[in-house]
């Protein structure tokens, strides 16, 4: 049941915490604290490149997990929806590894690029929520996501939870191929086991997102940049925004703004910006300061080291736990579909069952 909660979503947006701290133990040792994979279908170490490949908010989860593991690891990765990688026919690297992510591990479109990439001589791994599903039985090996049952049909949980095996396969895959050394391993490792006590932290903030909330309910479009990792937690903002509200939102790499949609900024468009501090945060901050300089409202998520600056021009900052850049967008991703639950709440939409939507889509 929801217990004390109103709807399954945001019951499970409470479970974020659990969660994430759940998952993560599952692939960390529990003594150590290292990185510890089951035996993998590619050997990490040699593989010439990786294929990632979802659909909805899974894809997203693989787009973040393509930054990481070509960033720690080095390894050359190429991510793309399923339905588009199952009809793009691509050359795929002979030894080449899949990894596919799927909370149902029912989705057609993901098991079509999965038999795909199979057929295509790659070693497939899946990332899924449900044990027994098909996909994880098509892989030749399946990580699971301990996400526990996600009843509503917008994912929250069981995204944070694929985000936390990504970012244990990428420190893995980063000792394997020798390209972290210890202390660094170390130091990324303890930021994924402070994201469990943040991530209540961001929870705690409840009202404050709700009362953001209010100000964006009645926009009729909603733009939501972020750099790096973060530009595929704006799309999941804007994803979850669209799904369950019904409010047109767009999720957008910020450096890219000034290619074309910054002709959309007027004060009737919020600006979410995920902005955290970290090497990327003063290219986005200039990005963000172009959009309020042309009227825009910027309403910023960052941290301690980030409110400052944003403060001198965002209309709102809403500051978060400090934490390593590597960890941010699984806490980023809290606050962004709290911010989606919260407008369609206060605008009564069907949030567990969202028109025209099936939570697990088993038709191509
Ligand atoms: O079961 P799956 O993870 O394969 O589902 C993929 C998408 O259909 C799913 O993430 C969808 O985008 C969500 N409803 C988004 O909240």
């Amino acid at each position: 049941g929801k217990g004390n909660y109103r709807h399954f979503m945001e019951k499970e947006l409470h479970e974020h915490p659990a969660v994430i701290g759940d998952t993560l133990r599952q692939y960390l040792d529990p003594g150590t604290h290292a990185v510890r994979l089951p035996r993998l279908p590619f050997d990490p170490a040699v593989v010439p490149r990786l294929t990632l490949s979802a659909c909805g908010s899974a894809f997203l989860a693989a787009h973040v997990g393509r930054y990481w593991i070509e960033q720690l690891a080095r390894i050359p990765c190429d991510a793309d929806v399923a339905s588009e990688l199952r009809y793009r026919d691509p050359p795929l690297a002979p030894g080449g590894g899949a990894i596919l992510v799927s909370q149902s591990g029912e989705t057609a479109d993901t098991m079509a690029a999965l038999r795909l990439l199979r057929d295509g001589g790659q070693r497939v791994l899946s990332i899924v929520n449900v044990p027994e599903s098909t996909m994880a039985r098509l892989s030749d090996a399946a990580l699971l996501t301990v996400a526990g049952p996600e009843i509503g049909v917008a994912s929250t949980k069981a995204f944070t939870a694929q985000l936390s095996v990504l970012a244990c396969l990428a420190l893995g895959f980063a000792r394997a191929r020798g390209t972290i050394d210890a202390a660094e391993e170390e130091r990324l490792t303890e930021a994924l086991l402070s994201i469990p006590g943040h991530a209540a932290a961001v929870l705690e903030q409840d009202g404050r997102i709700k009362a953001l909330a209010a100000e964006i309910m009645t926009a009729r479009d909603v733009l939501f940049l972020g750099r790096g990792s973060m530009f595929p937690i704006a799309m999941e903002g804007a994803l979850k925004l669209k799904e369950i509200s019904y409010i047109h939102a767009e999720g957008y790499a910020a450096g890219e703004m000034k290619h074309g949609p910054i002709a959309l900024i007027d004060p009737a468009v919020p600006v979410i910006a995920l902005c955290p501090s970290g090497p990327l945060f003063e290219k986005t901050a200039s990005n963000l300061q172009e959009a309020a300089a042309r009227g825009g409202r910027i309403m910023a998520f960052t941290d301690a080291a980030g409110a400052g600056p944003l403060g001198r021009f965002a209309e709102q900052v809403i500051t978060l736990p400090s934490i390593d850049p590597f960890a941010a967008p699984i806490l980023h991703s809290i606050p962004v579909q709290l911010l989606a639950y919260h407008v369609a709440a206060l605008k009564g939409t069907d949030v567990d069952q969202p028109r025209n939507l099936a939570k697990s889509v088993t038709v191509e």
